[in-house]
This record gives C-alpha cells, structure tokens and sequence, in this order.
C-alpha cells in the first residue's frame, strides 16, 4: 500500500485526494492544509482520512511515502524540496516551480535521493490528448506545420502568478508532449490591466524546420474557449475540449503547391476531403495519472512527466515572461 500525503486542500486538491484515495494500491494517509474551513470538507468527501493544518506534520510523517503538492504555485519549491529532504516522492502541481533554478535543485536532490518527481500535467493523461499524440505518432497527419491553442474564460484571477503561468503549462505541456522536438525561442506579448500579474498574453514558440506554436491566454474573455488546431503536411485537426462527444475532428484538407516561372506564379492546390471524428478513449485523466504514479514507484519508472518534463515547461515560462518584458524580443530558449 503506497501511502500518499496531501498538501492543499483548495479547488485542485479535493481531486488529487479521491483519486489517490479510490486506488487499490494507495490510500491518502493524510491532508494538510492551514485552512480549517479544508477540514469540515474532507471531513465530507473522505471521513476517514486524518487532517492537520501543520505542513510539517504530514511531511514528517512516517507513515507517508509520497507527498502531493497541491498548493499555491509560491509554495511548490519549499514544500517539495521539504518532502525529498524527508525521503517522499513527489507529485506536484503545474508549473512546477517558479523558476528554473528551483526546479533544477529539485531534480537534483531527488535524483540524489532516488525519489521520483512527477508534474501534475494532467492534460497530457487525457484520451484526447493520447488521441493527437498517437496520430502525430503514426504520422497521420504527416510533418507538422503549427500548434494553435485558445484557452480564454473569464478570471479566475490568480494572486500569485500571471495568466500564462496559470493557464498556459496546459498547453505548452500539450505542445512539448505532441511536437516533441526542441523549440527555438520563445515570443510574447501581454497586457496587465489591474495589478501587477498579465491578465492577458499571446505566446509564439519557434521550432526547428519552420514548425511554429502560439497560445492565446486570456482571463478577460466573455466566453469559454478550449480550441487547439493542429496542422500537418497531410490533414488538419480540430480539438474542441468543450465537446462532450466529438472532441476531435481530422480534416483531409490541405494545400499542395507547384512552382511556376516566379513568385507569382506558384501554383495552389487546395485539398478538400473527408472529416472524422477519431474516438477518444473515456474517462478521468487524473485516475489515469495516479496509476501511472504508482506504477513509477512501485516499478522504479522514470515519469515522462517528471521533474525535467516540468523544468521544460518552466522554462518556457520563464521565456515568456522574459519576452513579455521586452515588448515581444525574441528569447531564445
Ligand atoms: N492540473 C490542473 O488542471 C490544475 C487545476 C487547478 C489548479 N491546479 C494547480 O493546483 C495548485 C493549487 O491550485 P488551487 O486552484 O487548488 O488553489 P486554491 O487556492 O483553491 O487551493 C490551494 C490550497 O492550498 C492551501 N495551502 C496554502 N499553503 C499551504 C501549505 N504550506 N501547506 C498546505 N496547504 C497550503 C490553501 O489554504 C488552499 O486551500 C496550483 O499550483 C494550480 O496551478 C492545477
């Protein structure tokens, strides 16, 4: 039995605690978090599950052999680096960290320890997800030309991190996960119209062979947005995340050129075929991240979504801001 050990029991928390705890092989052996008003929920959802409000505690503990980090981003460092120095696994929420030196010193120690680390980006455990990786894979969509992703709601405003360290880690994981070669550098854009933290960002990332990835994030947006498009040589995908049935579509469109006697005169074939709707396989990706979890401890597995997996990601983050900063300077990455 692989005992967990939850810290932050906020919005996020609550489902990090039922998956763990409706697995055969795990059970939550405590949560923490210096909310009281977290307990009389717990007290609800998992009555058996002990509570205590000292971080400390559960960290200590000797009954617990893998913590999960589900706390304010400003907290991640301290606390994961606090559950190593104790001899715990990790599993952590997106974005790992809040800087990459952070990050690094993370992935040292718990090398240096022989812990497993494993970044909470669940997107990458959903059955759309899998779908695209698996078509991209068998080269389905022929050579990629660009990632396009809308995520925009309206809030909710963060007090510690800006949109893109909030809501862009789901894509950027989705885009390292799907394009998998290393990207180039890094273009960004933003605009901060109440405190300090951008409320909205446009993210542009550069790939080898003239692959190219944005990411529109928004917390200002009257509506609701979970869009991805995804284009290759041979077809183009839609994922509407907001779909209940057809999340993806692949369309046989495309366009073939021939070149003519000069620039004028290039030749456009535009493809109009089929659509379909690949099935995408059911279920929570957080059930599946959690087995995965424990089957990286009990089998000693190196996560795909490990510390270095976050790092990436961080990174990109950092980047971001970086470019943001500079009014859209290119940062090479
Ligand atoms: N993977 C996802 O899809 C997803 C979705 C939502 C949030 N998240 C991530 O989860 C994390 C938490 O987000 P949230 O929306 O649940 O925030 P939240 O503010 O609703 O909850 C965080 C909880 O952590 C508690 N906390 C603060 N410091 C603590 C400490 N030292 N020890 C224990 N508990 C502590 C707070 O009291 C609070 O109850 C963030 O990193 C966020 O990015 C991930």
């Amino acid at each position: 039995m692989i005992r967990i050990g939850v810290l932050g029991y906020g919005y996020w928390g609550p489902n990090i605690a039922r998956n763990f705890h409706s697995r055969e092989r795990a059970e939550v052996a405590m949560v923490c978090d210096p909310n009281e008003r977290a307990a009389a929920r717990l007290k609800k959802a998992l009555p058996s599950v002990p509570f205590t409000t000292d971080p400390r505690e559960l960290l200590c503990s000797p009954n617990i052999d893998a913590v999960a980090v589900i706390t304010p981003v400003r907290t991640h460092f301290e606390l994961a680096k606090l559950a190593l120095e104790n001899g715990k696994h990790v599993f952590i929420e997106k974005p790992f960290t809040q800087s990459s030196a952070q990050a690094e010193e993370l992935i040292e120690l718990a090398d240096r320890k022989n812990l497993k680390i494993m970044v909470d980006h669940t997107f990458l455990f959903t059955g759309a997800v899998k779908k695209i990786r698996q078509l991209v894979d068998d080269g389905a969509l022929g050579d990629l030309y660009y990632y396009d992703a809308l995520r925009v709601n309206l809030g909710l405003f963060q007090h510690d991190v800006n949109v893109i360290w909030d809501l862009a880690p789901h894509d950027l994981s989705i885009m390292d996960h799907v394009i998998r070669s290393k990207p180039e550098a890094v273009v960004a854009t933003g605009a901060k119209h109440f405190n300090e933290l951008e409320d909205i960002a446009f993210i542009t990332v550069y790939f080898p062979n003239k692959v190219i990835a944005h990411v529109n994030v928004n917390w200002l947006s009257p509506v609701k947005v979970r869009t991805t498009l995804i284009g290759g040589e041979k077809k183009m995908l839609v994922w509407n995340d907001l779909e209940t049935d057809e999340k993806l579509k692949v369309y046989d469109k495309g366009v073939s050129v021939q070149d003519g006697q000069g620039i004028h005169e290039l030749l456009v074939n535009y493809r109009s075929g089929d659509m379909w709707s690949p099935r995408v396989e059911p279920g929570e990706a957080l059930t599946s991240e959690a087995e995965y979890f424990l089957d990286c401890i009990e089998k000693n597995l190196t996560p795909f979504n490990d510390g270095n997996n976050g790092l990436r990601i961080v990174k990109l983050l950092e980047a971001a801001d970086k470019s943001i900063r500079n009014r859209g300077e290119a940062v090479p990455v």
